[in-house]
């Protein structure tokens, strides 16, 4: 298996719960090494930007204002199989439906506050990359 790189943000809700080092913890102790990293708030218009793929679905203002309310840490996790490696440790979008022992299960509180957001193949993965870092 190749290494590869991926989007990771820890997302505004998880930033002001204080978990970063833990979140941080969990990727490190599962093998992926956080190779670039930034902490800002996004503009509306960077978020829109990112999120341009869901502007039709019904909860893309939410979206976009949730992202926007706060502090992100954008980053880009590297390992091998680096892209589903870190959505098995995301667990599934709904923390309600996410599996014990991941991220979103123990840190999110709702389907919209879901503590981090992971690039759901090597594609997004690199357009991803380069809308935060550049090439
Ligand atoms: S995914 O991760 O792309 O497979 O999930 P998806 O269901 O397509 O959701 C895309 C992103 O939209 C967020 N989302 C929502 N935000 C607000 N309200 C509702 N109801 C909602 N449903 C989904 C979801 O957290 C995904 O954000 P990212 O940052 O990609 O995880």
């Amino acid at each position: 298996m190749a290494l590869q790189r991926t989007l990771s943000i820890i997302k505004p809700d998880a930033v002001a719960k204080n978990v970063i080092g833990e979140i941080e913890t969990r990727f490190e102790k599962a093998g992926l090494k956080i190779v670039a990293m930034q902490m800002k708030t996004l503009s509306k218009e960077e978020a829109e930007g990112f999120y341009a793929e869901h502007k039709e679905r019904p909860f893309f203002a939410d979206l976009v204002a949730f992202m926007t309310s706060g502090p992100v840490v954008v980053q880009v996790l590297e390992g091998e199989n680096a892209v589903l490696l870190n959505r098995d440790l995301m667990g599934a979008t709904n923390p309600k439906e996410a599996a014990e022992g991941t991220i979103r299960r123990d840190f999110a509180s709702s389907i919209d506050a879901n503590a981090v957001h992971g690039s759901d193949s090597e594609a997004s993965a690199a357009r991803e990359i380069a809308y935060f870092f550049g090439g």
